[in-house]
C-alpha cells in the first residue's frame, strides 16, 4: 500500500505563503545539493505566484542560484517573448532579479513548427538534463503546481487524452477553448517529483479544493497528484481553504 505524504497548510496573510514557499525552497534546495550537487525545479504559470516569484528577488542570496536549474511545468505554444508566454511571466517576476546563470534555464522550446514537436524537443531537453535512459522519468527536487476552478494543475485538463499518457515526459494539449495550444510535463514526470507544493488562493477555488482534498474525485486533474516517494503540500489561504472539512 502505498503511503501519502499530503498535507494541507492554511495561511491568512500572502506574505506568509509566500515566505512559506521560499523556506521549503532553501530546504529542499539545500538537501538535494548536499545529495547531488543540483537541484532542479519546475515551474507554474498563471496569476497566482506572480507574488511570490516577486519575493525571490529580496532573498536572492540566501539561495543557490548557479547550482539551480529551472523548468517549466507547462507552456503555452507562443513566442517566448509573448503577452501570454509562461516563461516571459517567470522571467519578467523571478529569473531576471536574481543571479541564475542562463544555462540553468529550460524553457519549453516553443520555436518548433508544432505543439507535438515542441513537446518532443522539451522531452529531449528533459532526457539530456537528466542523464535518463528509455523508459525512465526525470526526478525533480521540486515542482510548484497551481490549481484551476474546474480542477486542472499543469495543462492537464479534466476529459483530456493526456491523463492518460504514461510513457511521454512531455505532451501538447489542445482543446477549443484554449487560446493557444499548450505544452504540458505528464502526470507520470509530476507524480516522480521528491516534492511538490501546490499553491492555491481566493474562494473561487474552494469548490475545486474541496473536490480535490475532502473527496480526492479523480476527475478533477489535480488529486490525480500522489508523489510516489515524495511529499505532497497544499499552501492555501483562507478563503480557498472555506470549503473544506478540515
Ligand atoms: C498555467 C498553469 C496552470 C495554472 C492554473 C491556475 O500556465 O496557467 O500552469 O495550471 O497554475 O490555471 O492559474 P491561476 O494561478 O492563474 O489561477
Amino acid at each position: 500500500m502505498k503511503v501519502r505524504r499530503r498535507s494541507v497548510r492554511v495561511f491568512d496573510a500572502k506574505d506568509d505563503i509566500s515566505s512559506f514557499i521560499i523556506e521549503n525552497w532553501r530546504e529542499t534546495s539545500q538537501e538535494a545539493i548536499e545529495r547531488k550537487g543540483v537541484f532542479s525545479a519546475a515551474l507554474s504559470g498563471g496569476k497566482t505566484p506572480i507574488d511570490l516569484y516577486h519575493k525571490f528577488s529580496g532573498v536572492k542570496k540566501m539561495l543557490p542560484w548557479d547550482k539551480t536549474h529551472i523548468f517549466l511545468v507547462d507552456e503555452r505554444f507562443v513566442s517566448l517573448e509573448h503577452r501570454d508566454s509562461n516563461y516571459r511571466m517567470l522571467k519578467e517576476t523571478l529569473l531576471d532579479h536574481v543571479p541564475i546563470p542562463q544555462g540553468n534555464i529550460h524553457p519549453v522550446p516553443t520555436d518548433r513548427p508544432t505543439p507535438q514537436i515542441s513537446a518532443m524537443a522539451y522531452e529531449e531537453e528533459l532526457k539530456k538534463f537528466f542523464g535518463l535512459s528509455k523508459d525512465q522519468f526525470p526526478e525533480f527536487d521540486l515542482l510548484l503546481l497551481g490549481i484551476g476552478e474546474d480542477g486542472h494543475t499543469a495543462s492537464l485538463f479534466p476529459g483530456t487524452p493526456v491523463l492518460d499518457d504514461s510513457i511521454h515526459l512531455a505532451a501538447s494539449v489542445s482543446m477549443d477553448e484554449m487560446r493557444h495550444p499548450r505544452i504540458t510535463l505528464t502526470l507520470p514526470v509530476i507524480n516522480n517529483a521528491k516534492h511538490i507544493l501546490f499553491l492555491v488562493v481566493g474562494k473561487n477555488k474552494a469548490p475545486a479544493l474541496q473536490k480535490i482534498i475532502d473527496q480526492e474525485d479523480t476527475s478533477l486533474p489535480a488529486s490525480m497528484v500522489h508523489p510516489d516517494k515524495g511529499k505532497l503540500i497544499f499552501v492555501i489561504d483562507r478563503e480557498a481553504s472555506g470549503q473544506l472539512s478540515i
